[in-house]
């Protein structure tokens, strides 16, 4: 931990670490990490970082309130889709780094979908959490599949987000419509809709309260799992073996950015190795994107995940998310349970 620490912040010292000045983040992962770059990236450079935390689709919603006069000048983190939604909107900036070639091909091809409007940052598979005490204490079985979490013994056990506010949830209503085709997907979810307790305003809600207990399943990124382990909590996690989607974390620079230059050097700290590796020693498990950063053995093996072709153009396309979300609230959410 001390290594990547003193790693780290040589690396920010070394790049420019008499600059001055300050950069404003919307910052859509967990606080320890948003926190944690904050930090690390104030005390080497002396640039003040001033971070506000939002979900993945409430982060959007702030950067198109924000259109005439933005307050933020770089959006870090968070779903892919609502970037690339923003990226079409025009609300981000073109902006090539120079790191590129260093970025995994998922990355690049974020990056190169949107007009480079944005980048991607790590990777994540969405997946199920379980507490394995409530599921041994109710006799139930560990889901392994969509259908599973339709059994009617799960009636009330189940949590995910909603999807107009989290990513989370907008990456399963996405990957549930390219796995059964759209009809079949919403039929789905409106059976999975009387096994759900509460839809949570954020994506990590569902599977802190699976671990917490609250509740016996989650809908979660499944690289959220082992920083509730290592805080003692029995909580463990399962892909669907019918398949799955991954989310494209990313960062964008915002367009009409007061702190540009200042932004653009965040950015390119944001994508070094050193930078990156600051997810897991903040708990966070998501496959870094650039190919140096280390992987930590907490982090999802991907090779041993189904995965969906998951169209990352389409799905995070202004029209069919919004299209797609306020479906969900029409023929899912509004239905008694
Ligand atoms: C957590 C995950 C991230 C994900 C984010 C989305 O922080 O660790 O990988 O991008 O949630 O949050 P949201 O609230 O939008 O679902």
């Amino acid at each position: 931990m001390k290594q990547w620490i003193l790693g780290a912040v040589a690396l920010a010292a070394s790049m420019g670490a008499a600059a001055e000045g300050q950069v404003n983040i919307i910052c859509s992962v967990q606080a320890e990490w948003c926190n944690m770059i904050a930090t690390v990236y104030t005390r080497t450079t002396g640039v003040k970082v001033n971070v506000s935390m939002k979900g993945s689709g409430e982060a959007l919603a702030q950067i198109i309130a924000e259109k005439e006069n933005p307050k933020t000048d770089i959006w870090f983190g968070g779903t892919g889709d609502p970037h690339l939604q923003a990226a079409e909107q025009n609300l981000t900036l073109e902006y090539k780094s120079p790191s590129l070639p260093q970025l995994q091909g998922w990355a690049q091809q974020q990056a190169s979908q949107a007009g480079y409007k944005t980048v991607g940052i790590y990777s994540g598979p969405l997946g199920f959490g379980y507490n394995t005490e409530l599921i041994a204490k109710k006799k139930l079985q560990v889901p392994k599949t969509w259908n599973d979490l339709l059994n009617p013994a799960l009636k009330g056990e189940i949590q995910v987000a909603n999807p107009a506010s989290s990513g989370t949830a907008y990456t399963m209503v996405a990957t549930l419509v390219q796995l059964m085709g759209e009809e079949q997907a919403f039929e789905y979810m409106k059976k999975l809709h009387k096994n759900i307790s509460q839809y949570t305003r954020s994506g990590t809600g569902p599977i802190k309260a699976a671990a917490r207990g609250e509740t016996t399943v989650s809908i979660s990124f499944i690289h959220d799992a082992p920083g509730e382990k290592m805080q003692g909590f029995p909580i463990e996690t399962v892909t669907p073996a019918d398949g799955t989607g991954a989310e494209i974390g990313s960062m964008s620079i915002i367009k009409g950015a007061r702190n540009l230059e200042a932004a653009k050097k965040f950015y390119e700290w944001a994508l070094t190795p050193g930078a990156q590796e600051m997810a897991a020693a903040a708990r966070q498990f998501q496959l870094p994107s650039n190919k140096n950063a280390k992987v930590d053995p907490r982090i999802p093996d991907f090779k041993k995940i189904k995965f969906i072709n998951y169209d990352y153009a389409k799905y995070g396309s202004s029209a069919e998310r919004r299209r797609l979300i306020a479906k969900w609230e029409k023929e899912v959410n509004s239905l008694p349970r």
